[in-house]
């Protein structure tokens, strides 16, 4: 399955379920701040403090409605997760933020509930972050 079909999929599971969107954008703010806005900017247009050390400089994310023509949900879920990567060809700047937040979420346990769950919150984190982004659209 493509990357951005699964991302497709993982976002009607997680539209089906039952936790409060406004909660999942509050957690993608705060993610952002904390784990986005080093490359991104504070403003997500780009201009971090790490954005100048990167080889390829962070886009403009309150820009992406333009670029696209409409708010590609599947496609900015597919590039947060980590989903549209090709296997085996190499790193990209951006952390592959499913892993980090899967690896987060189960921790050290070795069982296969917590790794679901872990997994579930990831997805569920990643949507925050997206349903976010899609706020800051055509911001000046
Ligand atoms: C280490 C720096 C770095 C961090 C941290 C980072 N990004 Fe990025 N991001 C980039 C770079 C560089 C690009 C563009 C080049 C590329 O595709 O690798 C990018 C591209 C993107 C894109 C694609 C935009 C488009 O128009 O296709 C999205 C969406 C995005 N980042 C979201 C995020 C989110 C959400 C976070 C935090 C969870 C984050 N980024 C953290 C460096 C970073």
């Amino acid at each position: 399955m493509s990357g951005w079909r699964l991302a497709a999929l993982l976002l009607a599971v997680i539209a089906a379920s039952p936790a409060s969107a406004d909660e999942a954008l509050e957690q993608g703010k705060a993610d952002f701040a904390k784990l986005c806005a080093p490359c991104h900017g504070v403003d997500a247009k780009g201009h971090g403090p790490e954005a100048a050390k990167l080889p390829k400089k962070p886009v403009d994310l309150t820009r992406i409605t333009e670029r696209y023509g409409r708010f590609p949900e599947d496609r900015v879920f597919a590039t947060i997760a980590g989903l549209d990567m090709p296997e085996g060809h190499g790193t990209r700047e951006m952390p592959v933020w499913g892993d980090v937040f899967v690896s987060e979420g189960v921790g050290q346990s070795t069982s296969v509930a917590d790794a679901l769950r872990a997994s579930d919150d990831a997805s569920r984190r990643i949507a925050g972050l997206m349903h976010y982004l899609e706020t800051l659209q055509g911001a000046p």
